[in-house]
């Protein structure tokens, strides 16, 4: 049993609650998820990335997408989650690169903040392009430019900092004299292939996080399988980053789009919010 601690609605659907994990936040890296059972043993598995950990507890902010978030967001501070599994997944490959730039779309910048730490930590210089559809829906401002060197936000609508896609600093970033050495983006698939297709432009690596693919986390489903290169890789279990000039986006996509109708008959949605209803690309 997990207590809740605190309780903090973002936006309209999006939360973000502190929930005592001791084991899990000590031994949390930068990358790493977890996973949620909210009530009983037979409750569903919900995948959620680890948004920060401080103090033995853990952040996790989600999208009420389905009916278990939507039960997770009723939950109130001192209610319980029965099990919170974890840490999992590969941590993310921190060095001292250079600059890195750090791309996070809507519910992704979460996910992206303990790599922006890191690769702040291991003494790279980290911009940081925050992008979301509308100035209600920009998270984590505060605490990025805590770390970042640089914070850029766009939105669409242009109701907050710039109106643009967030590949249009990436690409400013990119075309300077000296190039970012390595870059980094969370966010909607379709955001991410377009952040690839920036950057490959100018030759400079980048990792993607495709936690939005994830179903249940376990290595068994299947439903997390993507190409990955010449290789079919399972998020859950060989990632959930990958060398983004390598990951076949489009299928990734296709992919998606094929359990959608399954995953509304069931309740069983994509729950990290990185889904691809986002307006940005569209
Ligand atoms: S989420 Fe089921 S195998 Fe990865």
């Amino acid at each position: 049993m997990n207590k809740i601690l605190e309780k903090r609605q973002l936006s309209a659907d999006v939360y973000e609650m502190v929930v005592e994990a001791p084991l899990i936040a000590a031994a949390r890296k930068a990358g790493q998820f977890i996973i949620v059972q909210i009530d009983t043993d037979w409750g569903e598995r919900i995948p959620l990335t680890i948004a920060d950990a401080a103090a033995g507890n853990l952040t996790i902010v989600f999208q009420t997408v389905g009916a278990s978030t939507r039960k997770l967001a009723a939950k109130e501070p001192g209610d319980c989650i029965e099990n919170i599994l974890g840490p999992l997944g590969n941590p993310t490959h921190i060095e001292h690169f250079g600059h890195v730039v750090c791309v996070g779309g809507g519910i992704g910048v979460a996910p992206l903040f303990p790599i922006v730490q890191a690769m702040k930590a291991a003494g790279n210089r980290v911009s940081v392009i925050i992008g979301a559809r509308t100035r209600e829906l920009v998270i984590f401002e505060d605490r990025m430019r805590n770390y970042a060197d640089q914070l850029t936000i766009v939105t669409d609508d242009g109701s907050y900092g710039r109106k643009a896609l967030v590949t249009e600093p990436l690409k400013e970033y990119c075309s300077q004299d000296t190039k970012p050495d390595m870059s980094v983006a969370i966010g909607p698939p379709i955001m991410m292939k377009f952040c690839e297709k920036t950057t490959a432009e100018f030759g400079v690596p980048i990792l993607v996080s495709l936690n939005t693919i994830m179903i249940d986390g376990t290595g068994m489903c299947g439903g997390c399988r993507v190409t990955v290169g010449d290789e079919i890789k399972f998020v859950c279990v060989d990632g959930p980053e990958f060398d983004g000039h390598k990951v076949d986006f489009d299928n990734m996509m296709l992919r998606m789009r094929a359990f959608k109708a399954r995953e509304e008959r069931d309740h069983h949605r994509c729950r990290i919010g990185l889904g691809l209803e986002s307006a940005a690309f569209q």
